[in-house]
């Protein structure tokens, strides 16, 4: 399922490399990094693919979380067909999220948020620790030499 959904967010992508396949591939790096035992890591790397594909500019645009949530429903019974309702949900959620909410208490939307977020540095914003919302996500935000070399 995941290679598909590559190969799906790649097809039209014309934004380049900030919100694109490195970021989402670093998106995915760092969920996995985070993920602790409950996390459902198929929904993590589903997201990283997919939460920023339905932006129309490398800007603001704040809707774009609410847009991918809608766009994925048009998957459902395609290329997410694989996915049970419960982690359907999940990934709908993290999506239509990402863009407004801090932290949600389900830990598997709360790491998709701070996977994405730890790759902030990209566009020169350190992470902060304060800021994330899972204890996994603050801790590499504070000891960021780790983050970068940690392997999964
Ligand atoms: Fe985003
Ligand atoms: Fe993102």
């Amino acid at each position: 399922m995941i290679e598909q959904i590559k190969e799906f967010a790649k097809q039209g992508w014309e934004l380049g490399e900030c919100h694109g396949m490195p970021h989402w591939e670093r998106v995915e790096r760092n969920g996995l990094l985070l993920a602790t035992e409950e996390v459902n890591t198929t929904v993590v790397r589903l997201f990283a693919y997919l939460h920023d594909k339905w932006r129309i500019n490398n800007g603001e645009d704040i809707e774009h979380g609410k847009r991918a949530a809608e766009n994925i429903l048009k998957l459902r019974d395609t290329l997410l067909a694989g996915l049970t309702d419960e982690e359907f949900e999940q990934l709908r959620k993290a999506c239509e999220l990402h863009t407004v909410r801090h932290r949600t208490g389900d830990i598997t939307i709360d790491t998709c948020f701070d996977a994405d977020r730890l790759d902030l540095s990209r566009v020169g914003i350190t992470p902060n620790p304060q800021k994330m919302a899972t204890e996994r996500g603050a801790y590499y935000a504070a000891n960021l030499n780790e983050f970068y070399t940690a392997t999964i």
